[in-house]
């Protein structure tokens, strides 16, 4: 896809794309969210939303990700010694899918709904992670240092964040050298045209759970100096009734620093 149809592509995406936030102290976080009117309006429902399902059905409707879950973290590869960010962690559905070795005192997960965060904490405390690791926080505003992390996993998470690019931008930012991040969501691979359908219904998901709509190398389009080095759909690989037959939906990606790995090559985000 040529530049000019990626940034006509992205701009009809809708993301406002804000100004990269640079070094930031630990601990500081406040909300970035400039957005037009009615994506702020969707955006409300979407986290009201969420703090209903977090309580209710989230953990039952999403149970047959565990498959992707699982597969994310093989493709994440954690190492003993790694530090490990999880952005958007929800309910902490992925603690149970953590590999044995995870450092888990140096785990942190974070998510905008305070709900999902409450429930996210009982399972931390279930399975060995603090539960002050587990916190309320924005993605496109993350209150680390810069370079602090081996490892970042967006779980189901970069096609709700209002701002994708803005989310990426300060995961690169808070990526130590040599450090991976992978995306696991549904996500229309380049040059798939979305019909009108889909972007129908899209206004309707976009308002309860997520952008169905969003192609990674728009995303990463902005930002520096991220490349896509594996992409892979998880057709026929997840369970449960509700979510088995869309697997054919979600793909995912593993991305890291150009300059990191020059002699991976970039590909780009199809299958
Ligand atoms: C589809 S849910 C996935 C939840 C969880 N990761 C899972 O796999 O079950 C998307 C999550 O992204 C969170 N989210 C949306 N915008 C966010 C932001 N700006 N920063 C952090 N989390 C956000 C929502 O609150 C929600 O919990």
């Amino acid at each position: 896809m040529s530049t000019s149809e990626l940034r006509r592509r992205h701009e009809s995406e809708g993301y406002e794309h804000l100004a990269s936030t640079s070094s930031r102290t630990e601990g500081s976080s406040s909300s970035q969210r400039d957005a037009s009117y009615w994506s702020r309006f969707s955006q409300w429902i979407q986290d009201s939303c969420y703090q209903i399902m977090a309580y209710t059905v989230w953990d039952n409707i999403v149970s047959g990700f565990k498959p992707g879950r699982v597969r994310a973290f093989e493709l994440l590869d954690i190492q003993s010694r790694d530090t490990v960010l999880l952005v958007g962690e929800g309910s902490g559905l992925d603690f149970e899918c953590l590999p044995e070795q995870t450092n888990r005192a140096a785990l942190k997960a974070f998510d905008f709904s305070p709900q999902m965060v409450r429930q996210c904490k009982i399972k931390a405390q279930q399975l060995d992670i603090p539960e002050d690791n587990c916190f309320v926080g924005d993605a496109q505003n993350l209150p680390f240092t810069d370079e602090r992390f081996d490892k970042i996993y967006f779980p189901l998470s970069i096609a709700s964040i209002p701002n994708p690019s803005l989310a990426l931008e300060e995961a690169e930012r808070v990526l130590s050298q040599g450090g991976k991040i992978v995306v696991f969501d549904k996500l229309v691979d380049d040059a798939v045209s979305i019909t009108w359908r889909r972007k129908i219904l899209n206004i309707f998901t976009r308002c309860i759970f997520a952008d169905i709509n969003r192609n990674l190398s728009i995303i990463l389009h902005n930002v520096s100096d991220l490349k896509i080095i594996h992409y892979e759909s998880l057709e026929g690989k997840l369970s449960g009734i509700l979510t088995k037959p869309l697997g054919g939906f979600y793909r995912i990606a593993v991305i890291v620093r150009d300059r990191d790995f020059p002699d991976q090559p970039a590909i780009q985000a199809h299958l």
